[in-house]
């Protein structure tokens, strides 16, 4: 073995992919860049570096560069790539010790990468070599996506029996079901042999979990067209499938996450009614009629003001009541970034005058049912106080406790 071919150092912090390659002042950049990720793959590793070199020598000449991935691979693969690099100028090896894992491998490798179209391919030459020309194609013609799929014309798997068929595409469906923007995009969202676009993923912080590298680029990339290329999925010759039912696990438990960061689910969030805060709400509205009543009764009984100046008072200490409780509980997690006395009774101030504004709408909406329609006024004063309570409670989201202000 000749000493002296460096390894990669292994990109560390962020699994975050560059706008333009850092790596371009210490090594001359080039168009492609793939990534071959390997686990102990030894006996498959010189003969798919091998191919997926005449065929790259072929299509783009001293402008690609083939980096394998390999996470300390008990057979020492990446010794063995390593051993490669004098006779393949544009091989590079990684050895990664500390991070584990086919994802985060693959972005690693992009991290390392010079190239503007990063493309990934599996060591173990499940995925045909010839069906990356074509896929190099799809990108030169304006994709931003190039996927090898099963599942359009031109494509399959060799021999898989009709449980392991099931397990594929039942893991499709539910991809299908949990995150159907992202997974159906695509007809082989499982595949890991694809290119993209450098800026179609660039600057986007990854954060995927277990094997499907896909659904990361296409959850949280900015991805514009895709294009499929069909290709038959081989069966594998050497080596052996690191597929347990863990990848099945963590399969799902990438889709729920994707899912809960998505942007999809951020707009969903910010256009949903707020139901728990609304109910907060409606809680202390309800407190305020007893304390209304308690304290009439009190302004009646022990203090013996006149009628009208008890409703008045009365309703007052109900309108002080609900403020506090509101600023309190219902809109915590706002008036927390608003502290002090100044802005709190700024906040009471409007809180009141929409109160008021909201007793005469219900004065208006009483006497519209009442008069003009002739329905009954009790159910007429129902009515009002349910649409009024929507009222109060959604001027005071955007007024008094300014949600928009304050989220930071
Ligand atoms: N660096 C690294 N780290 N590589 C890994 C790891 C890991 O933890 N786990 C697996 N690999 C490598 C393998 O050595 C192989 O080159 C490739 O990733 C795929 O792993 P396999 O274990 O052979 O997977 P498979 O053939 O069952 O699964 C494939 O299913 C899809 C089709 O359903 C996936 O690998 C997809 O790429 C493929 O398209
Ligand atoms: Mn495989």
């Amino acid at each position: 073995m000749t000493q002296g071919q460096l390894l990669l150092p292994v990109p560390t912090g962020l699994l975050q992919i560059s706008e333009t390659s850092d790596l371009k002042q210490t090594r001359q950049s080039v168009y492609f860049s793939l990534v071959v990720p390997t686990y102990n793959e030894g006996k498959n590793i010189q003969r798919i570096v091998a191919i997926l070199t005449s065929l790259l020598d072929a299509a783009y000449p001293q402008n690609y560069e083939l980096i394998v991935v390999d996470d300390d691979s008990p057979d020492r693969t990446w010794e063995l790539a390593q051993q490669m690099l004098d006779d393949y100028p544009q091989l590079r090896v990684m050895r990664r010790q500390i991070e584990r894992g086919l994802s985060t491998a693959v972005i690693r490798g992009w991290q390392a990468a010079t190239g503007e179209v990063l493309g990934v391919i599996d060591g173990d030459l499940q995925h045909p070599p010839e069906v990356l020309v074509q896929l190099l194609e799809k990108i030169a013609r304006g994709a931003d996506l190039a996927v090898a799929s099963r599942h359009v014309e031109g494509g399959g798997t060799s021999d898989w029996g009709f449980i392991r068929r099931m397990l594929s595409r039942g893991a499709q469906l539910l991809g299908l079901i949990v995150l159907p923007s992202v997974v159906g995009r695509v007809s082989d969202p499982m595949s890991g042999y694809f290119m993209v676009r450098r800026g179609a993923i660039a600057d986007c912080l990854m954060n995927p979990l277990g094997y499907k590298i896909l659904i990361e680029v296409l959850g949280r990339g900015q991805v514009g067209e895709v294009a499929e290329v069909g290709y038959v999925f081989q069966e594998r010759q050497e080596g052996e499938s690191k597929v347990t039912w863990r990848q099945y696990v963590e399969y799902l438990g990438h889709l729920l996450k994707l899912r809960s960061r998505g942007r999809v689910s951020r707009l969903r969030e910010k256009f949903q009614f707020p139901i728990g805060r609304f109910l907060r709400f409606g809680l202390v509205g309800f407190s305020g009629v007893f304390v209304d009543l308690a304290a009439f009764y009190l302004l009646r009984t022990q203090l013996g003001l006149p009628i009208a100046r008890s409703t008045i008072l009365s309703a007052e200490v109900a309108v002080i009541n609900n403020f506090l409780w509101n600023d309190l509980w219902t809109f915590r997690d706002i008036s927390k970034y608003q502290p002090g006395l100044r802005p709190r009774l700024k906040r009471f101030l409007k809180f009141n005058i929409i109160c008021l504004a909201g007793i005469i709408l219900q004065a208006l909406l009483v006497s519209l049912m009442h008069d003009a329609f002739g329905w009954n006024e009790f159910l007429a004063k129902l009515l009002a106080i349910a649409i009024v309570t929507f009222w109060n409670f959604w001027i005071n989201l955007k007024l008094s406790w300014r949600v928009t202000d304050v989220k930071k």
